[in-house]
């Protein structure tokens, strides 16, 4: 699938998209400022903001740059940020996969939900990475293929359908961070079945 085929998606989902995938994935981002260990000034970027669930969450001393591919995703995060007055925060249409942002510009970037939305996710670690200063953190939230081989089995043979609907089940977390040269620093399961982890990086020197 395309990056346009996914903005299509997301497009048409918008409306309906907090109904469906807030509540049931709010405690994960619940966990996002712990885990991002913000301070005043921090400079953050939330790549895939989607609608902006997670604005709320974090610190208004905190400097928040939140991109999205899809304008009506975006258009619903503006509202939010604009009805909580939330003055910390800028939101851009723009493709993760060409971050334009000169490297090192954030202390650290957070993914929730969102890199296995991506037709090339080694390549939009790679973005992330850049902009991101040395040794500041990465967060993903996500759901990772299972290191259970029947479970692994069964996300690898679903996802084809799901990412017909916005997302991939067979992302490899091992995979992703060989390819793109990261480690985890820490990792905990979010959600009900253990298959959706929490997981940050330290981005490394140079
Ligand atoms: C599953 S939603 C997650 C939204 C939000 N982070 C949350 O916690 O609900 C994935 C988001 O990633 C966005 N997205 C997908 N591919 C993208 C890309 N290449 N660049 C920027 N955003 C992208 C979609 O438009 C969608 O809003």
């Amino acid at each position: 699938m395309s990056v346009e085929y996914m903005e299509r998606v997301y497009n048409s989902y918008s409306g309906v998209y907090d109904f469906l995938f807030g509540k049931v994935f709010q405690s994960g981002r619940e966990l996002g400022p712990e885990l991002l260990a913000l301070s005043p000034e921090t400079k953050l970027l939330e790549v895939g903001v989607g609608t902006g669930l997670s604005l709320p969450l974090f610190p208004r001393n905190v400097e928040i740059t939140g991109i999205d591919l899809s304008e009506k995703m975006l258009d619903i995060a503006k509202k939010r940020a604009s009805d909580l007055k939330l003055k910390n925060v800028r939101l851009l249409k723009m493709d993760a996969t060409k971050l334009d942002f000169p490297s090192q510009s954030f202390d650290r970037v957070f993914a929730a939900y969102f890199i296995s939305t991506v037709p090339d996710p080694v390549s939009v670690v790679k973005e992330m990475k850049r902009v991101c200063k040395p040794g500041g953190y990465i967060v993903f939230l996500n759901h990772f293929q299972s290191e259970h081989p029947v479970m692994g089995l069964i996300d690898k043979l679903y996802s084809p359908l799901c990412y017909r609907i916005g997302f991939r089940t067979d992302l490899n977390l091992r995979k992703l961070m060989k390819d793109t040269g990261l480690e985890i620093e820490t990792i905990e399961p979010i959600g009900m079945l253990g298959h959706w982890k929490a997981v940050r990086c330290i981005n490394p020197a140079g």
